[in-house]
């Protein structure tokens, strides 16, 4: 019997709610007990959260957000991490910790299990570039939100012969961008993998005008960049507690700049956390809630250093360190698909 501490670390996902839901039903049924830390591992330091019961589980499986609270405190950036994770544990008596988070969380729950801290994680993120696991929940949820803004942009864009540039999220990887693109029709599509250059991204949009259509859609992942010395882009430097710069604008930029070169009038629409909100989709729902059950079943088998991952269409466990090995790329197959149908 084990008393496991829950938390849910950096950007919020819809879904998180569902593994919530999924570990503690599971697991109050294993006989462990839980405390659910507020805001991330700033709960963990400060030993602050609540006990988490399956009453007040109830009902939360389709609702955003999570009841945790979320932040991206990063304990390694205190002194005495290790020391002071531990004595935050101790405090509330948790001896295994379950952390939900993408690769900031999973790299300090790595760490707290290198050190020896009982550990089972579950990936989170709605870029969907952790590697590991196939899918991670959010991402279905984003690409749909992001899908219908699309389809309701492109009516828009046809009605006032318009080329719109709809931003997504995808800080290093264009999951979301190539999906959403692939499902509302785009005539473009930017992701980081392959920098662009806009020289061929106005021809694009200029054949496709030549050829008789008088709108294009462009989807661009929030993370694209420029080739090198093909445009000028202007970052917002700002960084976060793990070192990552903030990112959104880039849509701000192509709209000038498209507008500019090809002389066709040019708007943009940045989703930003639109794509975060609400409630997940029945796919997301099903996933979070098979990882959260698989969570708590890794705690009674003892299965620590794990994260739960979708291989296929099992859920399995893998070494936490797997994760982090890499960071998962857009298949190029995949981006292949959708450029046949670029303009
Ligand atoms: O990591 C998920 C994500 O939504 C990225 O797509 C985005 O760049 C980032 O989080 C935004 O973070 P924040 O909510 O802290 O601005």
């Amino acid at each position: 019997m084990a008393r496991i501490g829950m938390l849910t670390g950096g950007g919020d996902c819809p879904g998180l709610n569902a593994v919530i839901r999924g570990v503690v039903r599971k697991g109050v049924q294993d006989g462990h007990s839980f405390f659910g830390f507020t805001y991330g591992w700033a709960g963990v330091l400060k030993s602050e959260g609540h006990e988490l019961t399956v009453e007040e589980t109830k009902g939360i499986l389709p609702r955003g957000g999570t009841i945790l609270g979320t932040s991206r405190t990063n304990p390694y950036k205190e002194e005495n991490a290790l020391d002071r994770v531990l004595a935050g544990m101790e405090k509330v008596g948790v001896d295994v910790l379950v952390p939900i988070g993408g690769d900031d969380t999973l790299g300090v729950a790595s760490k707290l299990s290198e050190a020896g801290v009982n550990v089972v994680a579950v990936p989170k993120t709605i870029d969907n570039d952790l590697y590991g696991t196939d899918y991670t929940f959010g991402f279905q949820t984003a690409v749909q939100i992001a899908t219908d803004a699309i389809d309701r942009l492109h009516t828009t864009a046809e009605s006032h012969n318009r080329v719109i540039v709809v931003e997504v999220m995808g800080r290093h990887a264009g999951w979301i961008a190539a999906h959403a693109g692939m499902a509302g029709g785009a005539d473009v599509i930017l992701v980081p993998e392959r920098p662009f250059d806009i020289d061929e991204v106005c021809d694009r949009i200029r054949r496709r005008h030549s050829l008789g259509r008088s709108f294009s859609i462009v989807v661009v992942s929030e993370g694209a960049v420029p080739k090198e010395g093909t445009m000028s882009t202007h970052g917002s430097g700002q960084t976060d507690a793990f070192g990552h710069v903030r990112l959104g604008g880039i849509a701000v930029e192509l709209e000038r700049e498209i507008e500019e070169r090809t002389g066709y009038e040019t708007r943009m629409t940045i989703l930003g956390h639109v794509q975060r909100g609400g409630t997940p989709t029945a796919y997301d729902r099903v996933l979070a809630t098979r990882f959260g059950v698989e969570a708590a079943r890794a705690v009674t088998r003892g299965d620590f250093g794990t994260m739960v991952a979708l291989r296929g269409t099992e859920i399995v466990t893998v070494p936490v360190t797997e994760a982090l090995s890499h960071s998962k790329e857009l298949d190029p197959a995949f981006f292949e698909t959708a450029e046949v149908f670029f303009g």
